[in-house]
């Protein structure tokens, strides 16, 4: 469809993206990439084939955020309760992970984007643990958009093994317990030096956070589409960040745009 602005014909996407305000774009942006299943399913299509889909959404996805200027983004591709689906399933979405590493080195090299997986190694199978590093180490020097990957990803996890590193620490008298603050424990998680998600987005309509960043999110904006994964492209995208853009941050406190002493 084509709008028409000043006698002139524009894409929808195109109008989108000139109502964006390139100065209040988030710098993190998280994403729970969800309805690969239920669009294959439509379809009545392997369920892999949704995700082999939704990998070209990712692909969309990095491109634009990347253009847009994003810092950071943030994509959950595997869970730690993922193991729990069918072989097959798992064995086509780590193929899916290796091959996407694996043909988008390159580009992400020439677009300047520094790679990093987040998530815990043991489990994973040594060839996509190879892949994954080998994107990292490689990318490691670029200072353009910081791709995450949360592969074998839990929250709860995350955060499990940040307190059993600070026990040790002070078990050993390295650190006082006295000295734990929120800094402390953030720069023990997967994230540490990185800003937390100014926005998370959720596609196809589910309205949980499954154990996703479960420390970071704390005052990220939600913005959740009915759009399945597959059908998240750029236009979509565009439009959660015109979501963030209308909404009113106040991080615990009132808001910037009120009048503090009227009545609430
Ligand atoms: C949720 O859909 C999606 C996943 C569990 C995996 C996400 C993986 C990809 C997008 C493909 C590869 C990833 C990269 C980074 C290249 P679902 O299967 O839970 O869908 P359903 O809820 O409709 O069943």
């Amino acid at each position: 469809m084509a709008m028409r602005i000043f006698n002139k014909s524009i894409s929808d996407e195109e109008y989108l993206y000139q109502q964006l305000d390139p100065a209040k774009l988030p710098t993190h942006v998280a994403i729970i990439m969800d309805g690969n299943g239920r669009w294959a399913g439509k379809r009545k299509l392997p369920r892999v084939a949704g995700h082999r889909e939704g990998a070209e959404s990712v692909r969309t996805i990095v491109e634009t955020a990347a253009r847009l200027g994003i810092q950071h983004l943030t994509l959950f591709a595997f869970s730690t309760e993922n193991w729990k689906r069918p072989k097959i399933e798992v064995r086509a979405l780590m193929d899916l992970l290796m091959e996407f590493i694996r043909q988008e080195i390159a580009t992400l090299k020439k677009n300047n984007i520094r790679f990093q997986m987040l998530g815990r190694s043991e489990g994973l199978h040594i060839s996509v643990l190879e892949q994954i590093r080998k994107a990292e180490l490689s990318t490691f020097q670029n200072t353009g958009l910081q791709l995450n990957i949360a592969i074998n990803y839990s929250g709860r996890a995350e955060i499990l093994d940040a307190c059993r590193e600070l026990a040790r620490e002070v078990a050993e008298g390295r650190l006082q317990a006295a000295d734990i603050n929120d800094e402390v424990i953030a720069n023990k998680l997967y994230t540490r030096a990185m800003p937390d998600p100014d926005l998370l987005i959720r596609t196809s309509g589910e309205m949980r956070v499954s154990n996703f960043l479960l420390w970071q999110i704390a005052y990220a904006e939600i913005y959740v589409t009915e759009k399945l994964w597959p059908d998240f492209r750029t236009a979509e995208f565009y439009q959660a960040l015109l979501a963030y853009q209308k909404r009113d941050r106040r991080f615990g406190g009132i808001s910037l745009l009120q009048d503090a002493t009227a009545p609430r």
